[in-house]
């Protein structure tokens, strides 16, 4: 049941911190900060390039892991919407890993997706929530996100435990090529082992969320801005907001502001800036100030010192706990959600159940 909360995604959004943790106990050692992958009827080190192939928020995840892997296994990734995918029919060199992301583990594409795939000569590993499902089944090894059922057909616990998996699996991959080193590895393993904490701070923060909600209910469109890993997490948001509130929402990658988006800004149009203290800030700040210079109504998502160092007026701001970079996309997939449940709950919709939409797309 809902127990004490009022819908399944908010029971869910609140069982993060826990269900994290346990998506970490399969592969991290917190005592000597290393992870070990489960055995893979493959060799790692082999791989030459990666393929990641997934729908929607899986989808999403999928593209922070492409961030994640090029930085620390420095493996060429691309990231395919399995839709997309499967009708290119893309040629393919043999001996290439082909990465599957999916929740329910029955999403008729991305099995099609990995059929494809199989008959291709690439080996195939997916990352599924549900393990008796037929893409864990029908993939040569499949990693299991622990994130137990997830009812709410926004998905939330699915996707930071999706993250928490690919960041345990860049590392590992990262080691297996020789491009991590055992410093490095042990510096993102210590910030991982934090993450569950974090997550449960930013939670405690859900009476400031739904405050800046009430102000974006009224609004027709809402445009999110991230740059880096900052950039899948406001295509997050945006569908999130879409989906159970009805609202139109679009994300872009901040760079891309000037590039058309901009010319949508007015004071009635929300702005939600993904934007912690990485070695991006500053871009992503200065796009803020332009924003800000047309009117637009910035919620600024940083930490502490991201927020003291804007000088832009920003017509609200949260700040979130510091922490290392790499896994700030973990942290950051918190507040939009919890944004999009209380604009959905403002709004009166069906939250657990939006309109049009099934938990699990088994037909294409
Ligand atoms: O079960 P899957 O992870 O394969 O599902 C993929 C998408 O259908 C799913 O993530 C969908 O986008 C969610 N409703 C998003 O909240």
């Amino acid at each position: 049941g809902k127990g004490e909360h009022r819908h399944f995604m908010l029971k869910e959004i609140f069982e993060q911190p826990e269900v994290v943790s346990n998506a970490l106990n399969t592969m991290l050692n917190p005592a000597d900060r290393t992870i070990t992958l489960p055995r893979l009827p493959f060799d790692l080190a082999a791989v030459k390039r990666v393929r990641i192939i997934a729908c929607g928020t899986s989808f999403y995840a999928g593209s922070v892991a492409k961030y994640w892997i090029e930085k620390l296994a420095r493996l060429p990734v691309e990231v395919d919407i399995a839709s997309e995918f499967r009708y290119r029919c893309p040629p393919m060199e043999a001996d290439g890993l082909a990465i599957f992301i999916s929740q329910s583990g029955e999403t008729a594409d991305t099995l099609a997706a990995l059929r494809y795939c199989r008959e291709h000569g690439q080996h195939t590993l997916s990352l599924v929530n549900v393990p008796e499902s037929t893409i864990a089944r029908e993939s040569e090894a499949a990693l299991l996100t622990m994130a137990g059922p997830e009812i709410g057909v926004a998905s939330t616990k699915a996707f930071t435990t999706q993250l928490t998996v690919l960041a345990c699996l860049a590392i590992g991959m990262g080691r297996a090529t020789g491009a991590l080193s055992a410093e490095a590895e042990a510096d993102i393993c210590r910030s991982l082992s934090e993450i569950p904490a974090r997550i449960a701070e930013v939670l405690r923060r859900d009476d400031d969320i739904r405050v800046i909600a009430q102000g974006i209910a009224e609004a027709r469109d809402v445009l999110y801005l991230g740059r880096g890993t900052g950039y899948p997490i406001a295509l997050e948001g945006a569908l999130k907001l879409k989906e159970i509130s009805y609202i139109h929402a679009e994300a872009y990658a901040a760079g891309e502001l000037k590039h058309g988006p901009i010319a949508l800004i007015d004071d009635s149009v929300p702005v939600i800036v993904i934007c912690p203290t990485d070695e991006l800030y500053e871009k992503t700040a200065s796009n803020v100030q332009e924003v800000v210079a047309r009117g637009g109504r910035v919620v600024f998502f940083s930490d502490r010192e991201g927020i003291d160092r804007l000088s832009a007026k920003v017509f609200s701001s949260m700040a979130l706990p510091s922490v290392d970079p790499v896994v700030a996309p973990i942290l950051y997939a918190i507040p939009v959600q919890l944004l999009a449940y209380h604009v959905a709950v403002a709004k009166g919709t069906d939250v657990d159940q939006p309109r049009n939409l099934a938990k699990s797309v088994t037909v294409e």
